[in-house]
């Protein structure tokens, strides 16, 4: 068998009706427990090809194998994504109105979990990222670098066996950045996560296992 979790066979995929190829017969595989840097221009397709790992995109053509499941061939795929992975995006993407402890259970709300479960799990992570004062803030009060924390919480919130990171340090200063890493680096060595994450920055692709470089919607 296999160990790898991640296996894309001639993907391709294009938007405004053909004349935008963002991705072209793309081949991939990736090993469970990876840390994989992804760098290329703007443009190049680094996240269309997050989110067709992610299953928030479907290619064309060609074959998305994730975990072992054929996800082109899945009924549920909201309920496999929310068990699966997890996604931590340029801007943290949190919910203005909900405070940090329930952004980080958003992800929880149908795991099985009751309602006191998820409070105590999401404190943990929020401690785990050093916010555990902040648990009951809202985004909109949090330093930018904070508010990043709380979307590294909640990416973990189900413990996913893949994390998908789209520039997750790119609006922060050197330091943030750093935090940010070595959250989801400790949470990929200690559990064995496979971990993706597209940067600009060499010093962080550098700290990688592999680093894929796109261009034009192509691997080079
Ligand atoms: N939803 C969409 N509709 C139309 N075109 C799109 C869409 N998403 C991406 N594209 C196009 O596909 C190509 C690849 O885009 P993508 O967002 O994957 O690049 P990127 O490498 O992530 O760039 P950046 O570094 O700026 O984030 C670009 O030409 C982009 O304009
Ligand atoms: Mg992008």
């Amino acid at each position: 068998m296999s160990n790898n979790i991640i296996c894309l066979e001639n993907v391709s995929k294009s938007f405004d009706n053909g004349k935008t190829a963002a991705l072209k017969d793309i081949n991939l595989q990736i090993r469970e427990g990876a840390f994989v840097a992804i760098m290329g221009p703007s443009g190049s397709g680094k996240s269309t090809l997050l989110n067709i790992i992610g299953t928030l995109d479907t290619p064309d053509s060609g074959n998305v194998m994730i975990s072992g499941v054929d996800i082109l061939k899945l009924k549920d795929l909201n309920e496999f994504r929310r068990k699966t992975i997890g996604f931590v995006f340029q801007l943290h993407n949190l919910i203005p109105t909900l405070t940090s402890r329930e952004n980080v259970e958003v992800p929880m709300y149908g795991t099985g979990l009751k309602p006191g479960e998820m409070k105590i799990r999401a404190l943990e992570l929020l401690k785990s990222v050093g916010l555990e004062n902040m648990a009951d803030k809202k985004p909109n009060i949090l330093a930018g670098g904070e508010r990043q924390r709380v979307a590294v919480a909640r990416a973990l919130a189900n413990k996913p066996k893949i994390i998908l990171a789209d520039e997750p340090t790119g609006a922060f200063d050197t330091k943030n950045g750093e935090i940010i890493l070595k959250l989801l680096q400790n949470h990929q060595k200690t559990l064995n996560t496979t971990l993706i994450m597209v940067t600009h920055e060499k010093s962080i692709a550098k700290q990688a296992d592999h680093i894929i470089n796109i261009l034009d919607g192509q691997i080079k």
